[in-house]
C-alpha cells in the first residue's frame, strides 16, 4: 500500500535497477556518468539511441544488456542550470516511483544534491519525499491485489548516506502524516463516523504527546451549540467535537488553531442530494481529516509551537428527527440563523466550532479548513482551493508556503454586497443567499466571518482538492490526495515557530 523501505546507500547495490538522471540535449547526471562508466558506457549508448530528449520528468526504461543490473530508467532533469522548486523535486520523486514501480523490487536512484540547483533544502531529500508520497494507494478493500506494484525498495545513491538517512526522518513524519488524512479521507461513512474518527484522533495523538478531548452531544447543549445540534438531529450518529491540543510552545504563546469540516456523510439532509454522485460525500470530513493529518506531523516532528485541531464531526442524514427547511436555530454565538437550506450545512456547524474556538482559545491566528461548496469547483476547478481572509498578511502568508509545497490556493474577494446577501427577514441570518446574491463560495465564507470575531482567521475551501480522479497527480494517486498538511506544516514552520 505504500513502499516499504526508502533509504540512503553510498555503495552502489549489484543487481538492483538503476534510476539515472538526464538534462535536456541528453547529458548524464554526474551521478548517472558515474554508473555508466561501470556499464562501460551502455547507459549513455542506449540514450543516444532511443533519442530521449531529458525533458523534466520525463522517463524511458530499457532492459540492461549486461548483468550489472536488471533495468535501467532514465528521468529527464530539464535544463542543466535550472533552479528546481520544492514541488518540482517533490514531482521528480513521484514521475521515478511511476517509471519503476512495474519494473523491478528495488532500484538505486543515482540522482544526488550535486546534479540539481535548488533554493530550498537537499534535493534528493524532496525527490524521496515526492517518491514516498507517490506510492501511497487505497488498496485494503482489494482482497485479491491484482495491480499491486513490484518495488518496494528505493535506494538513493549519495556520498553523504548516513546524515541523509537521518535528516529524511523529518519527511517520513509528515508523508505518515499525509497518509492518515488520506486514509481517513478514503474510508467510508460505515466505518469513519463521528464518534469512529474522534476515537482515531485519540489512537494516533496520544501516544506521540498530544492531548485529545472529545465533547458529546450533553456537552455541546450545555454550550448551546445549537447551529451544529441542528445538523446532527436527523442522524443515529451523535456528533463529536474532537480538541487535539499539541503544546510545542510556551505556556504563554496564544495558539494556532485549525478547524476542520468533519460531515462524515452528507446526505444533504431533507434538502436531500441528488442520488448520482452522493456517494463521493463520503469525503466530506476531509478538513476534519487534513486537521488530523496535520497535527500528527506537528507531534511526530515536536514543533515548538502550540497548536489546536478542532474536529467538528457530525453526519448529515434525513430522518423523521431531521431539521427542516425553514427552522431557526440559535447559535452559540447567540446570533440567530434561518436554516433555507438543510444541505449548506458545513457553515453551521462551522459556525459553532468557530465561534467556540475563539473563545475559547483567543488564538494567535484561526484557519480552516472545509469542503464547504460545489461553487469553488466552478469557480477554480480541481487546482486551486478557495483562500478566503480577513487579513492580507496571513493570506500573504499562506500563499507563500502555497508556492513553496505545491498545494494551490487562490485568494477569493470578501465585500459587503455578499455580507448583504445572508441577511434574513426574520432571523440575524440564513444559511443561503438570496437568489439575486450568486457567488456561493464567497456568500459561504461571508457567513463563516459572521462566527470569527475580530480573530485573523483564513478559510480554505478544499471542496475541489481533497481528491483527485487525475492518477497522473504527480505526487498523488487517484483519490484522497491529502491536500493541506504540507501546506499547513510550511506554514507553521515559517509563520508561527518562534
Ligand atoms: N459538502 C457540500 C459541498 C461539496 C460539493 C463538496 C461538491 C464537495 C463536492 C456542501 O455541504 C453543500 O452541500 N453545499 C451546497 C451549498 C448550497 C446548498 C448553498 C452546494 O455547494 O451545493
Ligand atoms: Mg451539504
Ligand atoms: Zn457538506
Amino acid at each position: 500500500m505504500v513502499i516499504q523501505d526508502i533509504s540512503f546507500v553510498s555503495a552502489p547495490k549489484d543487481s538492483a535497477s538503476i534510476v539515472v538522471g538526464v538534462y535536456a540535449g541528453g547529458q548524464l547526471s554526474s551521478s548517472g556518468l558515474f554508473f555508466n562508466d561501470k556499464f562501460s558506457g551502455e547507459i549513455e549508448k542506449n540514450i543516444k539511441k532511443i533519442g530521449f530528449s531529458g525533458k523534466l520528468f520525463e522517463t524511458t526504461s530499457f532492459v540492461s544488456s549486461g548483468d550489472v543490473c536488471n533495468y535501467v530508467v532514465a528521468v529527464g532533469l530539464g535544463e542543466s542550470r535550472k533552479s528546481l522548486t520544492g514541488f518540482e523535486l517533490k514531482r521528480l520523486g513521484g514521475s521515478i516511483y511511476d517509471a519503476a514501480k512495474k519494473l523491478d523490487t528495488e532500484v538505486v536512484v543515482a540522482i544526488d544534491d550535486a546534479d540539481l540547483t535548488t533554493t530550498g533544502s537537499s534535493a534528493q531529500l524532496q525527490i524521496a519525499f515526492g517518491a514516498l508520497l507517490k506510492s501511497w494507494a487505497f488498496d485494503k478493500y482489494k482482497t485479491e491485489k491484482k495491480d499491486a506494484p513490484k518495488l518496494s525498495s528505493i535506494y538513493f545513491f549519495t556520498s553523504d548516506a548516513d546524515s541523509r538517512q537521518k535528516d529524511f526522518g523529518k519527511y517520513r513524519n509528515i508523508a505518515e502524516a499525509v497518509f492518515l488524512t488520506r486514509l481517513v479521507v478514503s474510508e467510508p461513512a460505515n466505518v469513519i463516523y463521528p464518534e469512529s474518527l474522534a476515537e482515531i484522533a485519540k489512537k494516533e495523538l496520544l501516544p506521540l504527546g498530544g492531548k485529545v478531548e472529545i465533547l458529546n452531544k450533553h456537552q455541546m447543549t450545555v454550550l448551546g451549540m445549537n447551529a451544529l445540534l441542528g445538523v446532527a438531529q436527523g442522524s443515529e450518529n451523535e456528533p463529536k467535537l474532537a480538541i487535539l491540543h499539541w503544546n510545542g510552545g510556551t505556556a504563554h504563546e496564544k495558539p494556532v488553531v485549525f478547524v476542520g469540516k468533519g460531515v462524515t456523510f452528507d446526505s444533504g439532509g431533507i434538502s436531500l442530494k441528488p442520488g448520482e454522485g452522493m456517494h463521493e460525500m463520503r469525503c466530506d470530513m476531509a478538513g476534519a481529516g487534513t486537521v488530523l493529518g496535520l497535527l500528527k506531523a506537528v507531534a511526530l516532528n515536536k514543533l515548538p509551537v502550540n497548536v489546536v485541531g478542532v474536529m467538528v464531526l457530525v453526519e448529515n442524514m434525513p430522518s423523521g428527527t431531521a431539521q427542516r427547511p425553514g427552522d431557526v436555530v440559535k447559535s452559540m454565538s447567540g446570533q440567530t440563523i434561518e436554516v433555507l437550506n438543510t444541505d449548506a450545512e458545513g457553515r453551521l456547524i462551522l459556525a459553532d466550532a468557530l465561534w467556540y474556538a475563539q473563545d475559547r482559545f483567543s488564538p494567535e491566528v484561526m484557519i480552516d479548513l472545509a469542503t464547504l461548496t460545489g461553487a469553488v469547483i466552478v469557480a477554480l476547478g480541481h487546482e486551486f482551493a478557495g483562500l478566503f481572509s480577513n487579513d492580507d498578511t496571513l493570506a500573504e502568508q499562506i500563499k507563500k508556503s502555497s508556492d513553496a509545497t505545491g498545494e494551490k490556493v487562490w485568494r477569493m474577494p470578501m465585500t459587503e454586497h455578499f455580507n448583504k446577501g445572508i441577511d434574513s427577514t426574520i432571523a440575524d441570518m440564513q444559511n443561503i443567499a438570496k437568489p439575486s446574491v450568486r457567488g456561493g463560495s464567497i456568500t459561504a465564507a461571508q457567513f463563516l466571518k459572521r462566527f470569527v470575531n475580530d480573530v485573523k482567521w483564513a478559510h480554505l475551501d478544499i471542496a475541489g482538492v481533497e481528491s483527485t480522479n487525475d492518477d497522473d497527480l504527480f505526487i498523488c494517486s487517484e483519490g484522497a490526495t491529502g491536500f493541506g498538511v504540507c501546506l499547513l506544516y510550511d506554514f507553521l514552520c515559517n509563520a508561527c515557530v518562534k
